[in-house]
């Protein structure tokens, strides 16, 4: 196991952590703290500043200041741009220790986090960087009787509330586009991994992002979180989390008329056909359960499998999967990390516990898994379930490392299934015939249908959900963009 480089000792050393408002690292006004994890020992990674609602409102005065005067807001997006190419080049230099405070404060695979998480964060920045570069600002009208145009500007202020699963990648999907369009944020970390916010925050400010611009501050959901999405100085709102408090932040949004993105939970199906390659299928389902200890949103956690391949195919996933190691987060050997709390592991077996008892039956074992050193870890074994369709394990969102297995033997069937969710975030077709993927795929209901795998994303391709999984817009396409430009249309009738 590499040891944590000097950077990551040095920025875990003193103690309790600061936020940052206003360019400046502050405590709590009300001088409080909060402990964040190591998921993979059970043990206090680090203290954190507390913040509340009186440090939310500093950091949204301090955002509208510096939307109003830091220039921000007003340079061409060219400036901004190399502004932003610069914090990206920060993010690559540092991805080491970036991946390695990911992976001590959420848990996950070391590997995976610098594989994935760190280096797409660093080209969302490049990538609404060099679109807001390309986006024109004033259209001019082609209408008779009138000088007119529009002008396409910043709203101001915009929240940010994140959660746990991929604290870093979510605020590059979050932030980049809003700042690259010329607003300022307030960002607030999930409790359970607020570190690598704020290491962001630190490379921002190396970055010469001007002071008020991004602020981030630390403290938990129904306290500053909370105070965040009511707050009036808001203009714009973006939430990452649960279908439950993303209902509580469109209410808070609700109330003062300010739009807001909901990216929440799914319940994504896999429709395998029998014409695939079993083998190879199962093992890539198998990995995108157990990705991120299964704390995926997007990920296949409903397997359709055709009859005629259903036990072959059930008996590839299970010695896939039970063949997986599961382990700390810095052990380069570990496939699957601890699940992020003990709550979170409680809510999985909790989970398992109801969907037995409600008459779902195991292919692959489940629960508590112990790891040798690393007894009061957060571990959990991956399962394969089967039962009914309206078990609760096939309805509602597990957020571990679990599939819930089903047969099917018709095409429109299955389709009928895959859409009797409540969510609608992403569903993966897979089969040798093309034709048959593409009809299937555009028939799931879901802000997503990828066609011979699952868990894909770039940047230009847009993702987001539809139903209990959001609203809003989504994220990663141009028309994130957009989202955070408002239009003004100005014109002028002709004599
Ligand atoms: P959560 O929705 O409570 O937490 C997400 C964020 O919301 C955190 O930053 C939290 O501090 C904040 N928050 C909590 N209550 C708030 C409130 N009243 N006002 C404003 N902000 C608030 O998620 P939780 O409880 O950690 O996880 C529960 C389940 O939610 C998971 O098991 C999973 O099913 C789902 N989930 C889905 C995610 C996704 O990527 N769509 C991410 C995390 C959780
Ligand atoms: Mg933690």
């Amino acid at each position: 196991m590499t040891p944590l480089n000097p950077e990551v000792t040095k920025f875990l050393a003193t103690q309790p952590l600061k936020m940052f408002i206003d360019g400046r690292w502050v405590e709590a006004k009300s001088g409080a703290t909060f402990e964040t994890r190591d998921p993979g020992e059970g043990k206090v990674l680090a203290k954190v500043a507390e913040g509340d609602a009186a440090d939310v409102g500093a950091a949204v005065a301090a955002a509208q200041k510096a939307f109003q005067k830091s220039g921000w807001a007003t340079m061409p997006a060219n400036d901004r741009a190399v502004i932003l190419h610069r914090l990206a080049d920060l993010i690559t230099k540092h991805a080491d220790n970036l991946a390695q405070i990911e992976s001590l404060d959420v848990g996950k695979p070391r590997g995976q986090a610098a594989a994935f998480d760190v280096p797409h964060a660093a080209q969302t920045f490049r990538y609404y960087a060099d679109l807001a570069v390309q986006t024109r600002r004033r259209e001019p009208i082609a209408i008779s009787g009138f000088d007119a145009r529009t002008v396409r500007v910043p709203y101001g202020v915009c929240g940010f509330i994140f959660p746990w699963n991929f604290p870093f990648l979510l605020v590059g999907w979050g932030v980049a586009p809003a700042l690259a369009a010329g607003n300022t944020v307030v960002i607030k970390p999930a409790e359970d991994t607020p570190l690598s916010t704020l290491y962001f925050a630190k490379l921002a400010e190396e970055a010469g992002v001007p002071a008020g611009v991004i602020n981030v501050v630390t403290g938990f959901g129904h306290t500053a979180g909370a105070a965040l999405a009511s707050h009036t100085g808001i203009k714009r709102m973006s939430f990452t989390g649960s279908p439950e408090v993303g209902r509580l932040i469109a209410e808070a949004c609700g109330k003062n008329l300010v739009p807001v993105k909901l990216e929440l939970g799914g319940k994504g199906a896999a429709v395998i056909f029998d014409d695939v390659n079993v083998d190879a299928v199962a093992e890539a389902l198998a990995g995108a359960v157990t990705l991120n200890a299964g704390q995926v949103c997007c990920t296949a956690t409903r397997w359709l499998v055709h009859e005629k391949i259903h036990d072959a195919f059930v008996k590839k996933a299970t010695s896939t999967l039970a063949a997986m190691k599961i382990g700390y987060g810095a052990n380069p050997e570990t496939n699957i990390g601890p699940v992020v709390s003990e709550k979170q592991r409680m809510r999985v077996m909790g989970y398992l516990d109801r969907g037995m008892k409600t008459g779902a039956k195991l292919l692959l074992e489940g629960g508590h898994a112990e790891v040798k050193g690393y007894e009061q870890g957060y571990y959990v074994k991956p399962a394969l379930m089967t039962g009914a369709p309206d078990n609760v394990c096939a309805r509602e969102e597990i957020f571990g490392p679990i599939a819930y297995v089903m047969k099917f033997n018709d095409e429109d069937k299955g389709i009928e299934l895959v859409n009797s969710s409540a969510y609608g975030l992403a569903n993966s077709v897979w089969s040798a015939d093309l034709e048959r993927a593409n009809r299937v795929a555009e028939r799931l209901v879901a802000g997503n249908s990828w066609i011979n795998a699952h868990n894909l994303f770039a940047h230009g391709m847009p993702y987001g959900g539809c139903n209990l999984s959001g609203c809003g817009g989504g994220v990663l396409g141009p028309e994130t963009l957009a989202d955070y430009l408002r239009n003004q249309t100005v014109a002028r009738p002709l004599a």
